[in-house]
């Protein structure tokens, strides 16, 4: 089977890829390099390239004859998305919306999309399943939630078959530490802490400790990358070799959730082994955080016969730390 990977040399494309590589897909990466690195494709062939660049897909789509496309091209920030939406609905709408003709018109039935728990807003209950109203509460998560509508419409028009997955909070790193989490800028909680305990940041601060939670402090569902990775590969099965037929969605994540303080003091256990502390400041609350995000994932879990592996939040971070000390070592 050959996959058309776009987005594949960013943190969780990359880890799909070679997740993909491992499995005996033959890979094809389109990635135009914004925010993903070149050295994190390891396995199959990188075309650079936009979305944008209608000619250069049809082109793609002319030389390979895929089975199916898995998507991470997405700008991601919600913060940013709220000062720039211009560049976000261009982005991952339009510049999706040029990947799904192309697929159409070269008959590609299979794909599998980066959706995010933003298409959710505001949480009315938890754990989050996938009957709650979607109402995002930014640009970003707009963005995501139009792709799932434009995919059921694609699916009712043309036939497109493909699998929305909604992702909690991605993390952690390769077991076997070939590949980690590289955003240039970093702005996800785990990452940053290990970046304070390795001294490539001063501190962490704490976004708001006066949230309606047990220690104060924002709940999220943390989910290992290869755990992602492996619901996205059983998505690809369930619509390719299993031939069911439509637009689905499913939420990833572990089901639990950890307070912000929760995990610096995983991080600081971890990290205190190899003889490295942080330290940790208060800060005010961040625009826009829900209090408490954490999925509901039995229907992925039944639908897509998967399941979590790494679901130790221990282990997410031992991995991320052992990533962490080789980028250290690298500079
Ligand atoms: N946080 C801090 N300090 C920091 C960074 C983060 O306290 O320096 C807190 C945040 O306030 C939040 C938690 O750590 O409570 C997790 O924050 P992240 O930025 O790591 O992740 P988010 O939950 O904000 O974002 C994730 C995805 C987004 C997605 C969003 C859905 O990364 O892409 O979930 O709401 F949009």
């Amino acid at each position: 089977m050959k996959v058309l990977v776009v987005g594949g040399a960013g943190y969780i494309g990359s880890h799909m890829v070679k997740m993909l590589a491992s499995d005996g897909y033959d890979v094809v990466v389109l990635d135009n390099l914004s925010t993903g690195f070149r050295e994190s494709v390891k396995y199959g062939t990188l075309i650079i390239g936009d979305l944008a660049d209608v000619n250069l897909l049809e082109n793609i789509f002319i030389e390979h004859k895929f089975d199916g496309v898995m998507h991470f091209a997405a700008n991601s920030l919600v913060g940013e998305s709220m000062q720039n939406p211009s560049k976000y609905y261009r982005n991952n709408v339009s510049n999706t919306q040029n990947l799904l003709d192309v697929m159409v018109r070269h008959h590609v039935k299979h794909f599998i999309f980066s959706s995010t728990a933003a298409t959710f807003g505001e949480p009315s209950y938890s754990p989050i399943d996938e009957n709650h109203p979607q109402n995002p509460i930014n640009p970003y998560g707009s963005t995501k939630l139009m792709v799932e509508r434009i995919l059921k419409d694609y699916h009712s028009a043309y036939g497109l078959h493909s699998v929305s997955l909604r992702y909690f909070n991605a993390c952690g790193a390769d077991p076997e530490g070939e590949i980690g989490e590289l955003h240039d800028p970093e702005t996800h909680l785990i990452p940053l802490i290990l970046q304070a305990a390795s001294g490539r940041r001063q501190d962490i601060t704490v976004f708001g400790r006066d949230y309606p939670t047990e220690d104060g402090t924002c709940i999220r569902d943390y989910i290992h990358i290869n755990d992602l990775c492996s619901a996205h590969a059983q998505a690809l099965n369930y619509i390719t070799e299993q031939s069911h037929a439509g637009a689905f969605a499913f939420n990833l994540g572990n089901g639990k959730g950890f307070s912000v303080q929760e995990v610096i003091d995983v991080v600081k256990e971890v990290v205190e082994r190899d003889g490295y502390n942080l330290t940790v400041k208060d800060g005010e609350r961040r625009q826009g955080d829900p209090a408490i995000l954490v999925a509901d994932s039995k229907l992925a879990q039944a639908t897509l016969q998967w399941e979590p592996k790494f679901d130790q939040l221990k282990i997410i971070v031992e991995h991320a730390w052992n990533w962490e000390k080789q980028i250290i070592k690298l500079n």
